[in-house]
């Protein structure tokens, strides 16, 4: 980590999430769980708008219900070839319809049918059956064009913590850390680890 850091973190995370990354990029989401323990899963990273990270789910799903319940979350990006990860903690909010639909339409024909299709009813029935079902929304949707299901929702984690951490191989690994103050903006410190 060079000894320039500059004051506010957003331009920084932006060059870490660079535009090409963001859609192959995954981080580990931490939630809080239902039971208070913690509730971690991998997800696409959707976008980063120069401010807040968005990823997108089903509406169904346990992390949902989670954010309803305490809307903050971790996000984690690692890019060990770098020796890089960064951390990034916050208040999350759904993103409004135009932008998940931006999103959709941006996804895999994959990932856009598992949104329609992978729902807990699907995913207790036996392999084969699961084939057959998406084999026969494959079959009555052809080639064209998906509309988002009504599941189809996006977070965004608006941070109010980051943490850029930079491995080497010949120093020491070396932390920016970062933490907004009410006037929004930004504490540094620098931290082992
Ligand atoms: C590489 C990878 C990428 C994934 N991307 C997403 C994603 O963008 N959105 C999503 O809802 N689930 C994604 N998943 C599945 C989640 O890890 C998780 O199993 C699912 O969302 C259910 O999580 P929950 O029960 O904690 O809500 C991905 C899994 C992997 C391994």
């Amino acid at each position: 980590m060079s000894d320039a850091a500059p004051e506010d973190p957003l331009a920084l995370v932006g060059s870490w999430l660079a535009p090409r990354d963001v859609a192959t990029t995954t981080m580990t989401l931490s939630t809080i769980g239902l039971d208070g323990y913690p509730s971690a899963r991998t997800v696409l990273v959707s976008a980063y708008d120069g401010r807040r990270v968005h990823f997108h789910t089903d509406a169904r799903s346990r992390k949902a219900a989670e954010l309803a319940a305490v809307p903050r979350a971790t996000a984690t990006v690692v890019w060990p070839e770098a020796g890089r990860q960064l951390v990034l903690t916050g208040d999350v909010g759904v993103v409004t319809a135009e932008e998940a639909w931006v999103a959709y339409a941006a996804r895999t024909r994959y990932l856009q049918v598992l949104a329609w299709v992978n729902d807990h009813q699907l995913a207790a029935l036996p392999d084969g059956e699961r084939r057959a079902r998406w084999a026969a929304f494959e079959r009555d949707h052809g080639e064209g064009a998906l509309d988002a299901p009504e599941t189809w929702v996006g977070f965004a984690i608006d941070p109010v913590r980051v943490l850029f951490w930079q491995g080497a191989t010949d120093a020491p690994s070396n932390r920016l850390a970062y933490e907004r103050r009410a006037d929004g903006s930004w504490t540094l410190e620098r931290w082992p680890g």
